[in-house]
């Protein structure tokens, strides 16, 4: 039976729930090592503690019930409004997915469920002996995956909320990636002006943030190797919209690259008519050609 009708099942028992509002329970929930969070409709809010004393009961397995009622927002894509509602109130985990171990704090750092094919794929597309430049790293979604394959030669990833950046140099303790990542913290824009001082140039370069970070495709390119190299690219655009690759190769065309679309992935729905899509990008200097 599906969790709504579950729910709902349960929630006839309760005296004080209103039954007017049994239509518009949530049809589902994250879950994240068997804690569930819920988003509720604001009209169900107050009544959020029965719904999750029901829901314990029909999912035994579940050891504590939170509700979120934000987005992910600001500059560090940080969940909002997490509050606790029932069972072991910790909100540190360390999940498993992949064979990738990720410590965070799932009230303070983002892990999107959805994104989970992408996280298993975009590490299956780098070559032997790659330096790779993560320039939003967050705590490693993309990065330690990589590292965990060993072909990279060294990846550098970037990351400037210090909350992210201390789980990012936790968990590559965690995962025995030490000699492959080194971890920078502060703003990519500016970190990539120092490692290019240090004469470090990337083979791929991953671009993991949305919405698509636009303004960091220059910084991108100046450090890219002199022969030519990837950057996975993400944003958000229509099923078949090409308009994501015509704005990066806008942009790279003007600072003197050439652009080929290598593939393009979609990772998730994102609103309606609206999609999380990946695009794989082929830059060489024109004078290459
Ligand atoms: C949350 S991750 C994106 C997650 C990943 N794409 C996914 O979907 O699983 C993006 C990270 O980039 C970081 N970030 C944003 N702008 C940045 C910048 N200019 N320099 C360094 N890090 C940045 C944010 O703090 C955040 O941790």
């Amino acid at each position: 039976m599906k969790f709504k009708e579950m729910l709902k099942i349960e929630l006839r028992k309760d005296e004080n729930f209103p039954k007017n509002f049994l239509n518009i329970l949530p049809r589902g929930y994250q879950e994240l090592n068997h804690i569930a969070i819920l988003n509720l409709k604001p009209e169900l809010r107050i009544y959020a503690n029965q719904i999750a004393k029901s829901m314990h009961e029909i999912l035994p397995s579940l050891k504590a019930i939170w509700h979120r009622s934000g987005e992910i927002q600001g500059k560090f894509r940080q969940p909002q409004g997490l509050a606790h509602l029932w069972g072991d109130p910790k909100s540190e985990i360390i999940l498993t997915e992949n064979h990738v171990r990720y410590k965070f704090d799932f009230t303070k750092i983002m892990f999107a469920k959805g994104n989970v094919t992408e996280r298993r794929i975009l590490p299956t597309r780098i070559k032997e002996g790659e330096t790779i430049i993560d320039m939003f790293a967050g705590i490693g979604y993309f990065s330690l995956g990589m590292a965990r394959t060993k072909k990279p030669k060294k990846i550098y990833s970037i990351e400037w909320n210090p909350e992210a950046y201390n789980y990012l140099c936790e968990n590559i303790r965690l995962n025995h990636v030490d000699s492959i990542i080194t971890p920078i913290f502060g703003d990519c824009k500016e970190k990539i002006v120092e490692l290019k001082e240090n004469n470090i140039c990337a083979d791929r370069i991953i671009m993991g943030l949305l919405p698509a970070p636009v303004d960091a495709i220059s910084s991108a390119l100046s450090v890219i190797n002199n022969n030519g190299g990837v950057i996975v690219y993400e944003g958000v655009e229509g099923k078949e919209s090409t308009e994501l690759f015509r704005e990066f190769s806008e942009i790279a065309n003007r600072e003197g690259f050439l652009t080929s679309l290598i593939e393009r992935r979609i990772v998730k729905i994102y609103k309606p008519h609206l999609y999380h899509v990946v695009i794989e990008i082929l830059v060489k200097k024109k004078e290459l050609f």
